[in-house]
């Protein structure tokens, strides 16, 4: 409903439902950040990143801020994957120009001390800061939710730090199944008091992120993404039945029909190294799907990108599409070149 009690329907969530668009909807990941000059000098103003997370009048604000520059169909409620660890109790550091830092949690004995419950007093910002977006947010904007999926947020957790490859915590899996199972177990019940917190705060849909799910051979694939992304699925269902969530899980383009058919989600981000005609024929036919233009082309800009614009609306277009990027936009990437694939979406007509 608008504020005159009209029903007004977003067109992001119509495509989640079911409803293909004949202009589709779309949004960036990572669509607040530091390609914005506005975004840079709240971030400088806050201080630490996390600060910025957990003060709702600039989280919203920087929330909004590509909104109001692009009018994207969607805005994603700033935050990010860590404020989870951050609310079980551990360190979490958000290092300039060197991306987060905790206390690595590498051994059983560690992994035995590991809270099971977070301190969900640390996350109210974050519900506070939907609250204040939902309230700003044009009525068919829709609100994206979003958290980590165990695996690549254990990753982080296990390593202390991004690495190329995971391997630490690809090892720990390995070598202390039973450990890294506990970990990954009171990653997903938190996460889904945490999205369940989110979508009574005013988040119409969520985003499960499985960055690193792609380093994982097929069977680990299966139990330490798949069946934790399921049963977030499901607990968060059994609460509120028709939840519109999205899975991320990048670099596992092959993988993604068994994906989708184990999780149960409404729709999956794909990046740029996918298959059309697997991603038409095993995956769209069943849900919608996200993405998934090259962050890099989208740098590059001029003819490069309206090509790469026009190779995604072609593969995916006559389906169920949410337009979008296959990873997050980067730094450096010029807001004209945003501004050019905005249009040029738009323009369409499938
Ligand atoms: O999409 C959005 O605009 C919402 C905000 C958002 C952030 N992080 C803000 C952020 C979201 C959805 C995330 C998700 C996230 N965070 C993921 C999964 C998606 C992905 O991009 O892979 C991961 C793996 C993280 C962990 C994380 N946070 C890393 C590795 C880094 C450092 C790398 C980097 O880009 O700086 C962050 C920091 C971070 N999270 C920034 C932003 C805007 C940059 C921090 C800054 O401004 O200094």
């Amino acid at each position: 409903m608008d504020r005159s009690g009209k029903a007004v329907t977003k067109p992001f969530i119509d495509v989640l439902a079911g409803q293909r668009q004949a202009v589709p909807p779309l949004w960036m990941m990572r669509q607040a950040g530091r390609y914005l000059p506005e975004y840079r000098a709240l971030r400088e103003k806050a201080g630490s990143f996390l600060n910025l997370c957990f003060t709702p009048e600039h989280a919203a604000e920087v929330t909004l801020q590509p909104i109001r520059r692009f009018n994207f169909d969607a805005a994603i409620i700033f935050s990010d994957i860590l404020v989870i660890p951050h609310a079980l109790g551990r360190s979490v550091r958000f290092e300039a120009g060197e991306g987060p830092r905790l206390d690595p949690l590498d051994t059983p004995d560690k992994v035995a001390t590991l809270a099971t419950d977070a301190d969900f007093g640390k996350l109210e910002p974050v519900h506070e800061a939907l609250r204040r977006v939902r309230a700003e947010l044009d009525a068919k904007i829709a609100l994206i939710g979003f958290c980590g999926a165990p695996w690549t947020v254990a990753t982080y957790m296990v390593a202390g730090q991004g690495t190329p490859d995971q391997a630490p915590a690809r090892m720990m899996a390995y070598r202390h199944p039973e450990a890294f199972a506990k970990i990954i177990d009171v990653l997903v019940e938190n996460s889904i008091q945490y999205l369940l917190g989110q979508l009574k705060a005013g988040a119409d849909a969520l985003q499960i992120f499985d960055t690193w799910a792609g380093v994982l051979p097929p069977r680990e694939f299966q139990r330490w993404s798949i069946e934790p992304t399921r049963r977030i699925v499901e607990g968060v269902r059994r609460q509120v039945p028709d939840a519109r969530i999205i899975g991320f899980p990048r670099g596992a383009a092959g993988q993604l029909p068994s994906y989708v058919e184990a999780t149960g989600v409404n729709a999956v981000s794909i990046d740029w190294t996918a298959d059309p005609s697997l991603i038409r024929e095993r995956v769209q036919g069943k849900v919608a799907v996200q993405g998934n233009l090259d962050p890099l082309v989208l740098i590059a800009g001029g003819s490069a990108l309206d090509r790469a614009i026009d190779d995604v609306l072609a593969a995916y277009g006559k389906g169920r599409l949410i337009f979008n990027l296959g990873h997050g936009i980067q730094p450096e990437t010029p807001i004209a070149h945003v501004e050019q694939m905005v249009r040029r979406v738009r323009e369409y007509r499938g």
